[in-house]
Protein backbone atom coordinates (compact mmCIF):
# COMPACT_ATOMS: atom_id res chain seq x y z
CA UNK A 1 0.00 0.00 0.00
CA UNK A 2 1.46 3.64 -0.86
CA UNK A 3 1.35 6.16 1.30
CA UNK A 4 -0.76 9.29 1.15
CA UNK A 5 -0.04 12.67 1.76
CA UNK A 6 -1.73 16.00 1.86
CA UNK A 7 -0.80 19.30 -0.13
CA UNK A 8 -2.58 22.16 0.22
CA UNK A 9 -6.62 20.44 -0.13
CA UNK A 10 -5.26 17.38 -2.54
CA UNK A 11 -3.99 13.98 -1.34
CA UNK A 12 -1.69 12.64 -3.17
CA UNK A 13 0.36 9.90 -3.24
CA UNK A 14 3.18 10.62 -0.12
CA UNK A 15 6.12 9.81 -3.16
CA UNK A 16 4.84 12.43 -5.50
CA UNK A 17 4.05 15.19 -3.11
CA UNK A 18 5.90 18.04 -2.88
CA UNK A 19 5.94 21.81 -2.40
CA UNK A 20 7.36 24.91 -4.21
CA UNK A 21 11.45 25.50 -4.23
CA UNK A 22 10.10 28.82 -3.28
CA UNK A 23 8.66 27.84 -0.44
CA UNK A 24 9.15 30.18 2.67
CA UNK A 25 9.65 26.96 4.87
CA UNK A 26 12.27 25.59 2.69
CA UNK A 27 14.20 28.97 2.04
CA UNK A 28 13.69 30.55 5.82
CA UNK A 29 12.52 27.72 8.00
CA UNK A 30 9.39 29.82 8.05
CA UNK A 31 6.71 27.26 9.08
CA UNK A 32 5.31 26.08 11.88
CA UNK A 33 4.12 22.07 12.58
CA UNK A 34 2.68 19.47 14.93
CA UNK A 35 3.40 15.64 15.52
CA UNK A 36 0.66 13.48 16.76
CA UNK A 37 0.72 10.49 18.13
CA UNK A 38 -1.96 7.82 16.78
CA UNK A 39 -2.84 4.99 19.34
CA UNK A 40 -5.04 2.25 18.15
CA UNK A 41 -6.13 4.21 15.45
CA UNK A 42 -6.59 7.35 17.26
CA UNK A 43 -5.61 10.46 17.69
CA UNK A 44 -3.73 11.19 21.32
CA UNK A 45 -4.39 14.76 22.42
CA UNK A 46 -5.50 16.06 19.23
CA UNK A 47 -6.94 19.63 21.00
CA UNK A 48 -4.31 20.39 22.24
CA UNK A 49 -1.66 20.09 19.53
CA UNK A 50 -4.36 21.98 17.66
CA UNK A 51 -4.27 24.58 20.06
CA UNK A 52 -0.65 24.96 19.74
CA UNK A 53 -0.33 25.02 16.13
CA UNK A 54 -3.01 28.12 16.46
CA UNK A 55 -0.30 29.78 19.41
CA UNK A 56 2.76 28.87 17.13
CA UNK A 57 0.75 30.65 14.08
CA UNK A 58 0.07 33.73 16.11
CA UNK A 59 3.63 34.22 17.63
CA UNK A 60 4.91 33.82 13.95
CA UNK A 61 2.08 36.49 12.58
CA UNK A 62 1.07 33.35 10.42
CA UNK A 63 -2.58 33.00 9.42
CA UNK A 64 -3.75 29.24 8.89
CA UNK A 65 -5.07 28.68 6.10
CA UNK A 66 -8.22 26.27 6.71
CA UNK A 67 -10.26 26.16 10.12
CA UNK A 68 -9.84 23.88 12.83
CA UNK A 69 -12.80 21.34 11.56
CA UNK A 70 -10.98 21.09 8.36
CA UNK A 71 -7.46 20.16 10.18
CA UNK A 72 -9.50 17.72 12.01
CA UNK A 73 -11.09 15.95 9.06
CA UNK A 74 -7.55 15.56 7.40
CA UNK A 75 -5.68 14.33 10.24
CA UNK A 76 -8.23 11.56 9.97
CA UNK A 77 -8.37 11.12 6.26
CA UNK A 78 -4.83 10.97 7.06
CA UNK A 79 -5.01 7.96 9.33
CA UNK A 80 -7.29 6.61 7.60
CA UNK A 81 -5.93 6.13 4.13
CA UNK A 82 -2.73 4.88 5.43
CA UNK A 83 -4.23 2.75 7.40
CA UNK A 84 -2.18 3.60 10.80
CA UNK A 85 -3.27 2.18 13.81
CA UNK A 86 0.09 3.24 15.79
CA UNK A 87 1.86 5.77 14.27
CA UNK A 88 1.79 9.62 13.94
CA UNK A 89 0.22 12.18 12.03
CA UNK A 90 2.02 15.22 10.75
CA UNK A 91 1.14 18.53 9.73
CA UNK A 92 3.13 21.57 9.02
CA UNK A 93 1.87 24.95 7.60
CA UNK A 94 4.52 27.66 6.26
CA UNK A 95 4.00 31.21 5.14
CA UNK A 96 3.48 30.20 1.36
CA UNK A 97 5.43 30.23 -1.70
CA UNK A 98 6.71 33.30 -2.87
CA UNK A 99 10.17 35.07 -4.76
CA UNK A 100 13.00 34.71 -1.98
CA UNK A 101 13.27 37.99 -0.16
CA UNK A 102 13.16 38.01 4.26
CA UNK A 103 10.46 40.31 3.68
CA UNK A 104 7.04 38.74 4.54
CA UNK A 105 5.02 37.90 1.37
CA UNK A 106 2.31 40.64 -0.03
CA UNK A 107 -0.79 39.94 1.68
CA UNK A 108 -3.29 36.98 0.15
CA UNK A 109 -0.07 34.95 -0.49
CA UNK A 110 -1.81 31.82 0.64
CA UNK A 111 0.15 29.70 3.34
CA UNK A 112 1.11 25.89 2.42
CA UNK A 113 -0.52 23.17 4.27
CA UNK A 114 1.37 20.08 3.97
CA UNK A 115 0.31 16.69 6.41
CA UNK A 116 1.28 13.04 6.29
CA UNK A 117 1.60 10.02 8.54
CA UNK A 118 3.95 6.96 9.42
CA UNK A 119 3.48 3.88 10.72
CA UNK A 120 4.89 2.96 14.26
CA UNK A 121 6.45 -0.21 15.51
CA UNK A 122 4.71 -0.49 18.47
CA UNK A 123 6.88 -3.45 19.90
CA UNK A 124 10.09 -1.41 19.05
CA UNK A 125 8.73 1.25 21.03
CA UNK A 126 8.20 -0.40 24.05
CA UNK A 127 11.81 -2.73 23.50
CA UNK A 128 12.91 0.75 23.72
CA UNK A 129 11.64 1.46 26.83
CA UNK A 130 12.23 -1.42 28.81
CA UNK A 131 15.56 -1.29 27.76
CA UNK A 132 15.85 3.18 28.59
CA UNK A 133 17.80 5.37 26.96
CA UNK A 134 20.95 7.25 26.72
CA UNK A 135 21.01 11.18 26.97
CA UNK A 136 24.13 13.17 26.56
CA UNK A 137 24.43 17.05 27.90
CA UNK A 138 24.81 19.92 25.24
CA UNK A 139 24.91 23.64 24.94
CA UNK A 140 21.24 24.56 24.30
CA UNK A 141 22.33 27.07 21.13
CA UNK A 142 18.86 27.56 19.87
CA UNK A 143 17.23 30.83 19.59
CA UNK A 144 15.45 32.37 22.54
CA UNK A 145 11.49 31.20 21.52
CA UNK A 146 11.96 27.43 21.40
CA UNK A 147 8.58 27.99 22.85
CA UNK A 148 7.41 28.17 19.21
CA UNK A 149 6.61 24.72 17.55
CA UNK A 150 8.74 26.54 14.39
CA UNK A 151 10.36 24.01 11.01
CA UNK A 152 13.74 25.97 12.37
CA UNK A 153 15.35 22.83 14.33
CA UNK A 154 18.70 23.27 13.00
CA UNK A 155 20.41 22.85 16.35
CA UNK A 156 17.86 20.20 17.14
CA UNK A 157 19.09 18.11 14.65
CA UNK A 158 22.36 18.81 15.12
CA UNK A 159 22.11 17.96 19.00
CA UNK A 160 20.35 14.49 17.73
CA UNK A 161 22.54 13.16 15.32
CA UNK A 162 25.68 13.93 18.29
CA UNK A 163 23.62 11.81 20.76
CA UNK A 164 23.36 9.18 18.08
CA UNK A 165 27.00 9.45 17.11
CA UNK A 166 27.76 8.94 20.92
CA UNK A 167 25.61 6.38 21.27
CA UNK A 168 22.90 8.06 22.90
CA UNK A 169 19.01 8.23 21.95
CA UNK A 170 18.66 12.40 22.97
CA UNK A 171 20.38 15.32 23.61
CA UNK A 172 19.63 16.97 26.64
CA UNK A 173 20.03 20.68 25.95
CA UNK A 174 21.79 23.20 28.68
CA UNK A 175 21.76 26.68 29.20
CA UNK A 176 24.30 29.69 29.96
CA UNK A 177 23.70 28.85 33.81
CA UNK A 178 24.13 25.26 33.79
CA UNK A 179 20.29 24.25 33.78
CA UNK A 180 18.97 21.41 31.22
CA UNK A 181 16.05 23.24 29.01
CA UNK A 182 14.75 20.08 27.43
CA UNK A 183 15.76 17.53 24.83
CA UNK A 184 16.33 17.82 21.29
CA UNK A 185 12.98 17.09 20.93
CA UNK A 186 11.63 15.60 24.17
CA UNK A 187 11.21 17.15 27.30
CA UNK A 188 12.86 16.53 29.90
CA UNK A 189 12.32 15.47 33.85
CA UNK A 190 14.18 13.83 36.75
CA UNK A 191 12.88 12.17 40.09
CA UNK A 192 14.69 14.01 42.85
CA UNK A 193 15.72 12.40 46.10
CA UNK A 194 11.87 12.93 48.02
CA UNK A 195 10.43 11.52 44.76
CA UNK A 196 9.05 14.51 42.92
CA UNK A 197 9.18 15.02 39.11
CA UNK A 198 11.01 18.23 38.50
CA UNK A 199 10.70 19.19 35.40
CA UNK A 200 12.06 22.75 33.76
CA UNK A 201 8.87 25.81 33.80
CA UNK A 202 7.05 26.01 30.75
CA UNK A 203 8.13 29.67 29.69
CA UNK A 204 10.11 30.46 26.52
CA UNK A 205 12.79 28.20 27.21
CA UNK A 206 10.95 25.16 25.97
CA UNK A 207 8.50 24.09 24.16
CA UNK A 208 5.38 23.39 26.40
CA UNK A 209 5.30 19.42 25.40
CA UNK A 210 1.78 18.31 25.13
CA UNK A 211 2.61 15.08 26.41
CA UNK A 212 4.30 16.88 29.79
CA UNK A 213 0.81 18.99 30.36
CA UNK A 214 -0.65 15.31 30.19
CA UNK A 215 1.80 13.90 32.40
CA UNK A 216 0.13 16.36 35.28
CA UNK A 217 -2.74 14.55 35.21
CA UNK A 218 -0.88 11.33 34.98
CA UNK A 219 1.51 12.01 37.97
CA UNK A 220 -1.74 13.23 40.38
CA UNK A 221 -3.34 10.08 39.66
CA UNK A 222 -0.10 8.39 41.42
CA UNK A 223 0.09 10.41 44.24
CA UNK A 224 3.28 12.15 42.13
CA UNK A 225 3.84 15.68 42.99
CA UNK A 226 5.54 17.26 39.91
CA UNK A 227 7.70 20.38 40.45
CA UNK A 228 8.26 23.38 38.01
CA UNK A 229 11.87 24.09 38.11
CA UNK A 230 15.22 24.38 36.42
CA UNK A 231 17.67 21.65 37.56
CA UNK A 232 21.16 21.34 36.85
CA UNK A 233 23.10 18.61 35.23
CA UNK A 234 24.69 17.82 38.46
CA UNK A 235 21.13 17.13 40.13
CA UNK A 236 20.18 14.95 37.04
CA UNK A 237 23.39 12.75 37.61
CA UNK A 238 22.82 12.37 41.30
CA UNK A 239 18.80 12.08 40.42
CA UNK A 240 16.56 8.80 41.29
CA UNK A 241 15.52 8.68 38.18
CA UNK A 242 15.39 10.66 35.16
CA UNK A 243 13.06 10.22 31.59
CA UNK A 244 12.18 11.94 28.56
CA UNK A 245 8.21 12.86 27.28
CA UNK A 246 6.65 13.68 24.17
CA UNK A 247 4.38 12.57 21.56
CA UNK A 248 6.87 10.16 19.63
CA UNK A 249 8.39 8.91 23.07
CA UNK A 250 5.10 9.32 25.44
CA UNK A 251 7.78 8.54 28.53
CA UNK A 252 11.01 6.94 27.97
CA UNK A 253 13.35 6.29 30.74
CA UNK A 254 16.87 7.81 30.77
CA UNK A 255 19.17 5.24 32.69
CA UNK A 256 22.94 7.24 31.79
CA UNK A 257 23.77 10.94 31.65
CA UNK A 258 26.90 11.51 29.22
CA UNK A 259 28.84 9.01 31.42
CA UNK A 260 26.65 9.05 34.56
CA UNK A 261 24.42 5.97 35.17
CA UNK A 262 20.82 7.25 36.61
CA UNK A 263 19.58 5.60 39.70
CA UNK A 264 20.59 1.94 39.62
CA UNK A 265 21.04 1.84 35.83
CA UNK A 266 17.78 0.38 34.29
CA UNK A 267 14.71 1.86 33.71
CA UNK A 268 12.82 3.22 37.56
CA UNK A 269 9.72 2.28 38.72
CA UNK A 270 8.12 6.33 38.30
CA UNK A 271 8.72 6.44 34.70
CA UNK A 272 7.85 3.07 33.88
CA UNK A 273 4.57 3.43 35.73
CA UNK A 274 3.69 6.77 34.29
CA UNK A 275 4.22 5.42 30.65
CA UNK A 276 2.39 2.22 31.45
CA UNK A 277 -0.83 4.83 32.93
CA UNK A 278 -0.29 7.91 30.16
CA UNK A 279 -3.06 6.02 27.67
CA UNK A 280 -5.41 6.16 30.62
CA UNK A 281 -5.07 9.26 30.82
CA UNK A 282 -4.73 11.29 27.10
CA UNK A 283 -7.98 11.94 25.55
CA UNK A 284 -7.83 9.61 22.33
CA UNK A 285 -10.36 10.77 19.52
CA UNK A 286 -11.71 8.64 16.95
N1 LIG B 1 8.90 17.02 19.22
N2 LIG B 1 10.55 19.70 23.14
C1 LIG B 1 10.93 19.70 21.86
C2 LIG B 1 12.10 20.53 21.44
C3 LIG B 1 10.21 18.92 20.92
O1 LIG B 1 10.57 18.94 19.63
C4 LIG B 1 9.11 18.14 21.36
C5 LIG B 1 8.31 17.28 20.43
C6 LIG B 1 8.77 18.17 22.73
C7 LIG B 1 7.60 17.40 23.28
O2 LIG B 1 6.37 17.96 22.90
P1 LIG B 1 5.06 17.06 22.72
O3 LIG B 1 4.87 16.34 24.01
O4 LIG B 1 3.99 18.03 22.47
O5 LIG B 1 5.33 16.13 21.57
C8 LIG B 1 9.50 18.97 23.58
C9 LIG B 1 8.18 16.33 18.17
C10 LIG B 1 7.63 15.03 18.60
C11 LIG B 1 9.06 16.25 16.94
O6 LIG B 1 9.64 17.28 16.62
O7 LIG B 1 9.14 15.21 16.30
Amino acid sequence: MSRVAFVNGRYIRHADAGVSIDDRAFLFADGIYEVIEVFGGRLIDEEGHLQRLARSARELRLDLPVAQAALRRILRELVARNRVADGHVYLQVTRGAAKRDHFFPKAGTPATLVGFAHRGDRAAAEARARAGIKVIALPDIRWKRPDIKSTSLLPNVLAKQQAREAGAYEAWLVDSDGFVTEGSSSNAWIVDGGGALVTHPADSAILSGITRARLFQVAAASGLNIVERPFTLAEAFQAREAFITGATTIVLPVVAIDAHKIGSGAPGPVASGLRAAFHDFAPATP
